[in-house]
C-alpha cells in the first residue's frame, strides 16, 4: 500500500537501501593496487549486480570501465595543468570563416596529424589575427587527444633556459621541455634576444628537430627575424631547422580585438 502525502506536507522520501561495506581485505587490496574507483564503487556495483542479476562479466566490465574512465579524466586534467595555457581557447570557438586562415589548412591543423609526425607550425601575422587562439586551441585539442603539450611565450621559454644556464642544467631543462609532444612558443619577437638567448633558443630548436613538434607565433615575417635574433648565423640555423618540416600560416587582416571591441558606458 502506498501512502499519499497529505496536502501541504512533502511526500516521504524513499529510504535508500544501505550499501554494504566492502570486505576489509578487498578494500585493503584495492587500495594497495591503487584502484581507487573500483574501491569506491565495488560494494554498490555488487549490490546492484545481485538485485539485477548481472553476469560476473558485467560486474567486472562495469568496474574496469569506471576505473579507466576515471584515470583518463585525471590524466587529461593533469596534462591540461602541465600545458600551462594562459587562457582557455578552443578550436570550436574560433570563427574560421571570419579569419584569414583557409578552412582546409585549419582542418589539417586540427587533425593534429602534423604533431604525430613531429612537424612544426608557424603562424605569422599582425596583432589580433588569431595566432594565440589557434595555438592554444590546437594545444587543447592535443591534450584531449592524449598528447603532452607545453605552452610558453618566447620570453618565458628563454627565461626557463636562462635559469638552466645559471646552474649548468640547460641540457636537462631542454629535455624536460621536450617531454611534451608539442611545444608552443608564442609571441616570438616581442622582445629582442641577446646572443646567449639566441644560442639557447638554437639549442632547444636543434634538440626538438625531427623529434618533437614546435608551434610558434610571431608578428615578424621570417626575413625580419634578424630584428630580434642579433646573431645572424644562429638565427639562420634556427629558421633552417624550424622550417624544414613546417606548415606556415600567414594570418592577415584587421585585429579581431578591434573588430569586436566592447566599450563600457561612461
Ligand atoms: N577568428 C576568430 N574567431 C574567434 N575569436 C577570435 C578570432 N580571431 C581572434 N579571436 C579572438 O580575438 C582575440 C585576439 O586573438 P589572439 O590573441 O589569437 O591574437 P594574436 O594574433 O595572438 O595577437 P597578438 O599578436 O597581439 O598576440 C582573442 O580573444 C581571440 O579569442
Ligand atoms: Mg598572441
Amino acid at each position: 500500500m502506498t501512502t499519499a502525502a497529505r496536502p501541504g506536507t512533502a511526500a516521504p522520501k524513499p529510504v535508500p537501501k544501505p550499501v554494504p561495506e566492502l570486505a576489509a581485505d578487498l578494500d585493503a587490496g584495492l587500495r594497495r593496487l591503487k584502484l581507487s574507483t573500483v574501491r569506491r564503487l565495488a560494494a554498490e556495483v555488487m549490490q546492484t549486480a545481485k538485485t539485477q542479476r548481472w553476469t560476473p562479466e558485467e560486474v567486472l566490465r562495469t568496474l574496469i570501465e569506471a576505473e579507466i574512465a576515471a584515470r583518463d579524466a585525471s590524466n587529461a586534467a593533469n596534462r591540461l595543468k602541465a600545458a600551462a595555457f594562459p587562457v582557455t581557447k578552443t578550436l570550436d570557438t574560433f570563427d574560421v570563416a571570419g579569419s584569414s586562415i583557409p578552412a582546409a589548412t585549419y582542418d589539417y591543423l586540427a587533425s593534429l596529424e602534423w604533431v604525430g609526425t613531429q612537424q612544426n607550425l608557424a603562424l605569422i601575422g599582425p596583432p589580433g589575427t588569431g595566432k594565440s587562439h589557434t595555438l592554444v586551441g590546437l594545444g587543447h585539442a592535443a591534450v584531449t587527444a592524449g598528447l603532452k603539450v607545453r605552452y610558453f611565450t618566447a620570453a618565458e621559454l628563454i627565461d626557463t633556459l636562462y635559469r638552466g644556464l645559471a646552474d649548468n642544467t640547460v641540457g636537462k631543462v631542454i629535455e624536460s621541455v621536450l617531454r611534451a609532444d608539442l611545444v608552443i612558443c608564442d609571441e616570438v619577437g616581442f622582445a629582442p634576444l641577446d646572443d646567449t638567448g639566441t644560442q639557447l633558443l638554437f639549442r632547444l630548436v636543434a634538440a626538438a628537430y625531427e623529434r618533437r613538434s614546435l608551434a610558434v607565433a610571431s608578428h615578424w615575417p621570417f626575413e625580419q627575424w634578424g630584428r630580434f635574433l642579433p646573431e645572424h648565423t644562429t638565427a639562420a640555423s634556427i629558421l633552417d631547422r624550424l622550417l624544414h618540416h613546417c606548415t606556415v600560416v600567414v594570418t592577415e587582416g584587421d585585429s579581431y580585438r578591434m573588430r569586436h571591441r566592447t566599450t563600457g558606458r561612461r
